[in-house]
């Protein structure tokens, strides 16, 4: 699967719930939504503006409803800007990759990106073009992941999780433990069996250091199954664990892009770099907080050309 793939399968999981406003409880985040609120307030006179690697166009729900500007996002999904379209109609969109915008250069007032711009694979790339898509005067406003932030630390567990049930291959050596007891097939339960206590044992030394996640849910639910065989029907065991195996992997391959997206303080000082370069005068990034944790929840990076 492509990067769009993945992020497809997403939108398409999520559809309208599928945005970034969230808080970890799965709650409308009002200080982020409040925060473009203010952005927008305070830079009344843009009127073009981009939004990059838009998504469902979260950070469009935070302009007035009355508002008149010219909307456009860009994003590398075709199911996000179905998403996105629906929200706002009025916003013309782009499918492609932040790092090669479909724009003439000085077109907007205004790019933004939220949780968005540094899932490009070149993310220097990516903020040159931002820059190159703003007009003299315009300014560049992105809300990024944080290396070491809130979003980050909170998923390194959860990664771990599933990283450890696919690299044990425990879904299927669990599905082979469940047939050849359907079977009866002594000899050949008995190495499944090895097998599976081979992987059993090493996603339980995960779950003391994550105790929460997908990989957790399918740990104790096959548990509870193999140990009331006689309750379940095996087929039913097979397809759930080939769900739960779909899942993980789904999970796990956004984890990934999470933490490959996640900005390092270095990584940071070549985005300065390169938006000084591409003509922006004043540069700045800074960790962004909120009340609900004391670790940034992203950078907040600045630039005004
Ligand atoms: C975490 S979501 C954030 C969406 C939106 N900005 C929001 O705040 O709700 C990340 C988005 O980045 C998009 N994306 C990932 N890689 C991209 C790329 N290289 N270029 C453009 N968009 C990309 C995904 O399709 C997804 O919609």
């Amino acid at each position: 699967m492509t990067q769009a793939d993945d992020w497809s399968d997403y939108w398409r999981k999520e559809g309208a719930e599928g945005e970034v406003f969230l808080d970890g409880a799965g709650g409308k985040h009002p200080e982020l939504e409040a925060h473009w609120r203010s952005v927008f307030a305070e830079l009344a006179h843009a009127t073009t503006i981009v939004d990059i690697a838009c998504g469902g166009g979260s950070i469009f729900t935070a302009l007035p409803d009355d508002h008149t500007h010219v909307l456009h996002g860009v994003d590398v999904s075709d199911e996000a800007l179905k998403v996105c379209a629906a929200r706002h109609p009025t916003a013309t969109l782009h499918l492609g990759s932040a790092e090669v915008l479909p724009f003439e250069k000085a077109t907007f007032d205004m790019a933004v990106s939220q949780f968005g711009i540094e899932y490009a694979p070149d993310k220097v790339k990516a903020f040159t073009a931002a820059a190159a898509c703003v007009r003299p005067g315009g300014r560049i406003d992105c809300l990024c992941h944080h290396q070491k932030g809130h979003i980050d630390q909170k998923i390194a567990p959860a990664y771990t999780g599933t990283q450890a049930v696919l690299n044990t291959n425990f879904v299927s050596n669990a599905i082979a433990l469940v047939h050849t007891k359907k079977d009866h097939h002594e000899s050949a339960h008995v190495l499944a069996r090895n097998l599976f206590i081979d992987s059993e044992r090493k996603v339980a030394a995960a779950m003391r250091e994550a105790r929460s996640g997908i990989h957790v849910h399918l740990y104790g639910g096959f548990k509870e199954m193999f140990s009331s065989f006689e309750k379940y029907n095996p087929d039913e065991i097979v397809r759930w664990l080939g769900e739960m195996h779909e899942e993980i992997v789904r999970a796990d391959a956004r984890y990934a892009q999470m933490a490959q997206a996640a900005l390092s303080e270095t990584q940071i000082d070549a985005i300065k770099a390169c938006l000084v370069e591409g003509g922006c005068e004043t540069v700045s990034a800074e960790p962004f907080f909120t009340s609900t944790s004391e670790l940034p929840l992203a950078w907040r990076i600045q630039a005004t050309r």
